[in-house]
């Protein structure tokens, strides 16, 4: 079956596409014919997925903060796009226990500004607001966290995240209602809470997939923080099927508020496994290493995260299509090629984007 969502001439505005997530997602959305208009910082990682990919030829490429209105409201009256993806935050927990005010001011008001733009728009019909699962009251249990569950958040990154969703919501309920769809706005937004995302070309700071590849390419032990710690574990690509598909129906059907609101995209149950695993997997993998565990983890983190899909899967009809083992034989094979000096990446990642089109 032919991959069927098609955004061919579609106008799609991507806040944070230098990032990992928004890289591979502009490439995709670029092969299903979107025109792509990007809003970012600078790429900041060496090597960059970004640039790696050379995604600026072919895009609108706009370097600038989210915090400045002015210029992000200038931007959306220019280029009057139909499709706005928001991704761009200060994605890191331990940095956000460095720089809070940083942190809430990139995720709380960035997403006010996003949203406050879109109410100044008359083009924008669909907004996805990427947040995380750690939006959620983390109870430290085994069940997977429902869209319904209460929010919360232990640490600055996490209540940011949980404060965007309340902040879209009040948008979502003040302006952007269901009851006054194609009325008095035009606009349906959804708020998506993915969990940890792996994937080719991710270099960030204290996360454990980029972690380990530095590791591994340098010859030196893995550090582990928290070996026992469970997550719902998924490739890049799981969650970006899942806010294309929204936007998609969002944007063709008939009753676009059914998709106003949260949804979570996560691996099945079987996939959420612990760090330990994942990474003696990966050791595997790459063909040999070692991990050391770090006596006195240098910051606080949750034991227990798991995602419940069954609203995304029942009314969506989105579900995870690589298991683990696929999801980690894709990465590491991504991050091989790479440091054995194949610099055709983009190559590679389209070919894995048209792998997970066709599987
Ligand atoms: N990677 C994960 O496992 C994961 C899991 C759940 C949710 N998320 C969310 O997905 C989104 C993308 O994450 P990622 O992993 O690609 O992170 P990333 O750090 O690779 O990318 C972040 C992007 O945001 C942009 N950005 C940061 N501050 C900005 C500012 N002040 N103004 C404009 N742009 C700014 C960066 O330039 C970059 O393009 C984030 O919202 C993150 O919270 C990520």
């Amino acid at each position: 079956m032919d991959f069927p969502l098609n955004f061919k001439g579609t106008k799609v505005l991507i806040t944070g596409h230098t990032g990992f997530k928004g890289s591979w997602l502009t490439l995709w959305l670029l092969r299903l014919g979107a025109k792509i208009i990007g809003y970012s910082l600078p790429p900041d990682t060496k090597p960059s997925l970004f640039e790696l990919l050379n995604l600026k030829r072919e895009i609108v490429h706009i370097e600038e903060d989210i915090r400045n209105y002015k210029y992000l409201e200038g931007v959306f009256q220019k280029f009057a796009p139909e499709i706005v993806f928001h991704l761009a935050a200060q994605p890191l927990v331990k940095r956000s226990y460095l720089e809070p005010r940083l942190t809430y001011e990139t995720n709380v008001m960035g997403t006010l500004n996003v949203l406050e733009a879109i109410r100044k728009t008359e083009s924008v019909r669909v907004c996805i607001v990427v947040t995380s699962d750690k939006c959620y009251e983390n109870k430290e249990w085994i069940y997977g966290y429902r869209e319904k569950d209460p929010l919360g958040g232990d640490d600055p990154y996490s209540s940011s995240k949980a404060c965007a969703e309340i902040l879209t919501q009040a948008y979502r309920k003040s302006f952007f209602s269901s009851t006054n769809l194609r009325k008095t706005h035009q606009v349906v937004v959804a708020t998506v809470r993915a969990g940890n995302v792996m994937g080719g070309g991710d270099w960030q700071e204290d996360r454990l997939i980029p972690d380990c590849i530095r590791a591994l390419s340098q010859r030196k032990p893995i550090v582990l923080r928290n070996p026992e710690a469970i997550r719902p574990w998924q490739h890049v690509l799981e969650p970006l099927y899942g806010y294309l598909l929204l936007a998609h129906k969002a944007l063709l059907s008939e009753n676009p508020s059914l998709y106003a609101q949260a949804w979570n995209f996560g691996p099945f149950e079987r996939d959420q496994a612990k760090v330990r695993e994942v990474v003696e997997r990966i050791i595997k993998l790459w063909g040999g290493g070692e991990y050391q565990i770090l006596d006195n983890p240098p910051f606080y983190e949750a034991k227990i995260l798991r995602l419940d899909i069954s609203k995304a899967l029942i009314e969506l009809g989105w579900k995870p299509k690589w298991d683990l083992k696929i999801t980690l034989e894709k990465t590491i094979n991504w991050y091989k090629t790479f440091y054995e000096g194949l610099r055709n990446m983009r190559k590679l990642t389209e070919t894995q984007i048209e792998e997970y089109e066709k599987g």
